[in-house]
């Protein structure tokens, strides 16, 4: 795992969109794998700029989302394939075209089948290059809540409580209007994604960031799965990584040696 810290979350997103665009320009048409939340948006705004200026495109490139809420109208705001879209969809943005966005498909009467779908077109597309993740304050990656299976395939999986308040935010301040249930790549997923980049910004997730990069591999904070893969890479601002033991360590690290290949 390499860990970056950085002095505020937009020098952190500018550091992740810069290692995006410098992979794609090594590895055109590689898939790329989204996170939503409102964690990446500034990374998204870079990778949009990115493509203004020519030195980014997803035209070739399959992206598959990581969740996507289940019981939605297909054009609430707040649906995750909307979102991208808003994002990342079109010849204005960065070239990603609407086929080419794969999200769970919640209209499918059965969310399982839906799931077991979703995991096979990840599989039959070869595969997540790049994967981008944010991380809730109780340690979940996608969806994956506290006390699921480490070695998940994507799934159906109900939000905690903490995450239905935290995007609240998103729904009018109502957690009531936020969807019980969602379909999520699941941990074995994520995993099997070739290279990871995780963003992490704020107070409020401090403690998910200290057991993410230090605390010990456990269901009861999913993301800790991601400390057995070979090839993380987390970028934090200073106010999420307070609580780092051995932040010296990492600083020195992120200064002295390559974080991808
Ligand atoms: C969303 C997702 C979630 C979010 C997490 C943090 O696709 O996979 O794991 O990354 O809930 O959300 P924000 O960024 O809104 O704090």
């Amino acid at each position: 795992m390499r860990v970056g810290i950085f002095n505020s979350a937009e020098e952190a997103s500018k550091e992740g969109a810069k290692i995006i665009v410098e992979f794609f320009s090594r590895k055109p048409a590689s898939t790329l794998g989204l996170a939503t939340g409102s964690t990446p948006l500034m990374l998204y705004a870079e990778l949009r700029k990115a493509y203004a200026n020519g030195d980014f495109s997803l035209h070739n490139s399959l992206a598959f989302a990581l969740d996507e809420y289940v019981g939605m109208d297909s054009d609430h705001p707040q649906l995750y394939r909307n979102v991208l879209k808003e994002e990342l969809v079109g010849d204005d943005k960065t070239g990603l075209s609407d086929a080419n966005l794969r999200t769970p498909n919640i209209s499918h009467p059965d969310p399982d089948v839906a799931a077991i779908n979703y995991e096979a077109a990840i599989q039959a597309a070869g595969g997540v290059d790049l994967q981008i993740l944010g991380i809730g304050a109780d340690g979940h990656i996608g969806f994956n809540e506290p006390g699921g299976s480490l070695s998940s395939l994507t799934h159906h999986e109900v939000l905690a409580s903490q995450t239905l308040e935290d995007n609240a935010r998103f729904f009018d301040k109502d957690s009531d209007q936020v969807p019980r249930t969602c379909i999520t790549q699941g941990l074995k997923t994520i995993m099997n994604a070739k290279n990871l980049l995780l963003l992490a910004f704020g107070e409020s997730k401090r403690e998910a960031v200290t057991q993410l990069i230090e605390g010990p591999v456990s269901a009861k904070w999913p993301s800790t799965v991601l400390q057995h893969h070979p090839s993380v890479i987390v970028l934090v601002d200073e106010a999420s990584a307070g609580d780092l033991e051995l932040s010296e360590l990492y600083r020195t690290r992120w200064q002295m040696l390559k974080h991808i290949d």
